[in-house]
């Protein structure tokens, strides 16, 4: 594993010293990147000795590469930010890349991981957790400071970890648990045209399967992404195929031809049961049905059971959105459409569900007991369905 240490000017710096130690001793690459402040606590000499490398501090740093930045920013596969200043942290959160340290940040596609460290009232200041959230929103990781003796003499939030705790956070494989599966997710509402200019679609929003996507990225997987028509934009687009489609059937015909060799299959697009039966091939004009239009509909095919599901598929999810009877609804669908888990929520609920940054939801799988997972961000929702998943095909 090549690691890129980001070191910011905290007092905690000294306790990052033994975190790069330990890392290159467990037989990793370790490289390290420290902003000018940071250089006033500790010299560069301490982590260039370590590293048996040259730490990186300005544009300039390294004589034979003119755009080191984006070199580093390529060659690491994780890069941790300890300690993290609350400056940094609202660099990071603002895309703000005034310096080389937070441009190697803002270029790079690794796994981010952040370690903050400073005074409890920096901590508890409104910025900085609305930095933090952020931060979480923008997939990356954070280790939480824990509550003691600050260094000022203060007492509250904001201590940098014990090592053993730093060490099992930048070391956990969990952020790679998905490497080298290859995941389908599909994400948003279908729509199914009545004329050139009119649809029957759903208030599907296609948030949560895009975060499924983007989580399922983030831990390793290769992911194939079929949306419907969404404002979304993913924030990790190099790493994740996007197929736009409209209807049902470019549904089907998508998954069709991305289906061979996935390991697993998410539906969590919400997908349109009928269609309307005879497309107007010209925009119908209201005085044309005296006051009176009627839309004859025929049902759409069952996408997954009509699914040729390849012999690599070993797990397939789907998504129950219902307003009554949730879980009784869910769980006669993961029978009828042979899933291996569904994960059930409640659209009725406007705090949740469609549109909604947040969701609740209820995940049912044969034989086990259901798991509630609380009212939580989509993306930490995705995330704890993607470990289920990754425990259950391994
Ligand atoms: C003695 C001293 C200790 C500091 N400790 C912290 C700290 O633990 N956390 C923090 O966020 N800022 C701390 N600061 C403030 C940062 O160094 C300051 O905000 C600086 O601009 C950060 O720059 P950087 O993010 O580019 O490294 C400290 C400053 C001093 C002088």
């Amino acid at each position: 594993m090549k690691i890129l240490f980001v070191i910011t000017g905290g007092i905690a710096e000294y306790k990052v010293v033994e975190a790069v130690r330990f890392q290159i001793k467990a037989g990793n690459q370790v490289r390290v990147v420290m902003t000018s402040m940071a250089e006033r606590f500790v010299t560069p000499l301490t982590f260039s000795t370590l590293t048996n490398n040259i730490v990186y501090d300005d544009f300039d740093s390294d004589t034979e590469n003119p755009v080191a930045h984006v070199a580093l920013a390529d060659w690491a596969d994780q890069i941790v930010i300890a300690p993290a200043t609350a400056n940094f942290i609202g660099k990071m959160a603002n895309g703000i890349a005034d310096d080389f340290a937070s441009t190697v940040v803002i270029a790079s596609h690794a796994i981010k991981k952040v370690l903050p460290a400073m005074n409890v009232n920096m901590w508890n200041n409104p910025s900085v957790q609305r930095n933090m959230k952020q931060l979480r929103d923008d997939g990356v990781l954070i280790l939480e400071p824990d509550n003691g003796l600050l260094a000022e003499g203060y007492s509250g939030k904001g201590r940098f970890p014990s090592s053993d705790v730093v060490n099992q956070f930048i070391n956990d494989p969990q952020n790679k648990i998905l490497s080298g599966k290859r995941i389908v997710v599909t994400a948003g509402g279908t729509r199914e045209a009545i004329d050139p200019v009119r649809f029957i679609g759903n208030k599907s929003s296609g948030k949560m399967g895009f975060a499924i996507a983007e989580v399922a990225s983030q831990l390793g997987a290769k992911v194939t992404l079929i949306t419907g028509p969404t404002k979304l934009k993913i924030t990790n687009e190099s790493k994740i195929k996007r197929i736009d489609i409209e209807s049902v059937a470019d549904l089907q015909e998508a998954l069709d031809q991305n289906i061979s060799g996935a390991d697993v299959l998410i539906m969590a697009a919400a997908v349109s049961d009928y269609r309307v039966a005879q497309i107007s091939d010209h925009k119908m004009k209201k005085d044309d049905f005296n006051g009176k239009l009627s839309l004859e509909l025929v049902e759409n095919p069952d996408v997954l059971a009509s699914l040729k599901r390849p012999k690599s598929l070993k797990y397939v999810a789907g998504f129950a959105a219902e307003t009554n009877d949730l879980l009784v609804n869910a769980s006669r669908k993961i029978i009828k459409k042979n899933l291996n888990m569904i994960i059930a929520n409640d659209v009725g609920n406007p705090q949740i569900g469609f549109n909604s940054n947040e969701n609740e939801v209820t995940i049912i799988r044969p034989n086990q007991a259901n798991i509630v997972i609380s009212k939580n961000e989509k993306k930490v929702v995705a995330e704890k369905i993607l470990k289920l998943v990754a425990e259950e095909i391994d």
